[in-house]
């Protein structure tokens, strides 16, 4: 079992960085390791060798993704990576009054780790910034199934 998780933080005004900062608090809780990296400077690599990884990302411009994300998601693009041995959480950040492209970075990303073999587990948690509440609170409600999931995927694979 490895219980241990990579997220990955695309962010332009910090929303998604508060989500992983609440998500490593809540898995460490649960003796999990999590470690948070920036999508700053990362490519396609960082899926190199598989395992679990809770990807945290905001939508931007009309339905894009963050500067800091681009170059991992041209990567993901444009390497197509084999990513069979990669599983992945999603927390989308979006705001509901962008109706055309609500949470669209997130979808980018879901389909295109899909494409490539990854395997969602869960559900996407898709916060709404024009809800009135805190994604970080959405993160450790959503969290709680979500870490439990990831655990039984493991165990299952040990
Ligand atoms: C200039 C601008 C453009 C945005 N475009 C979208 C969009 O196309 N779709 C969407 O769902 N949310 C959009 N949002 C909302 C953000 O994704 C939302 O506020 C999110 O919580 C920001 O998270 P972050 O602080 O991690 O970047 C936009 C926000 C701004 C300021």
């Amino acid at each position: 079992m490895s219980r241990a998780v990579t997220i990955l933080v695309g962010t332009t005004t910090g929303n998604a960085q508060y989500c992983a900062e609440e998500a490593v608090f809540r898995l460490q809780a649960a003796d999990i390791q999590a470690q948070i990296r920036p999508m700053d400077d990362l490519d396609a690599t960082v899926f190199a060798g598989g395992g679990l990884y809770l990807i945290c990302i905001s939508t931007y411009g009309q339905g894009d993704v963050p500067d800091n994300a681009r170059g991992l998601y041209l990567s993901l693009v444009t390497d197509k990576p084999d990513l069979g041995a990669v599983r992945y959480g999603l927390i989308s950040l979006g705001d509901r009054s962008h109706a055309q492209t609500f949470g669209f970075a997130g979808r980018r990303f879901d389909t295109q780790l899909t494409k490539l073999g990854a395997q969602r587990v869960g559900d996407v948690l898709t916060h709404d910034a024009s809800s009135g509440t805190m994604p970080e609170e959405a993160t450790a409600e959503w969290l709680v199934g979500w870490s439990a999931r990831a655990l039984e995927g493991d165990a299952a694979a040990a």
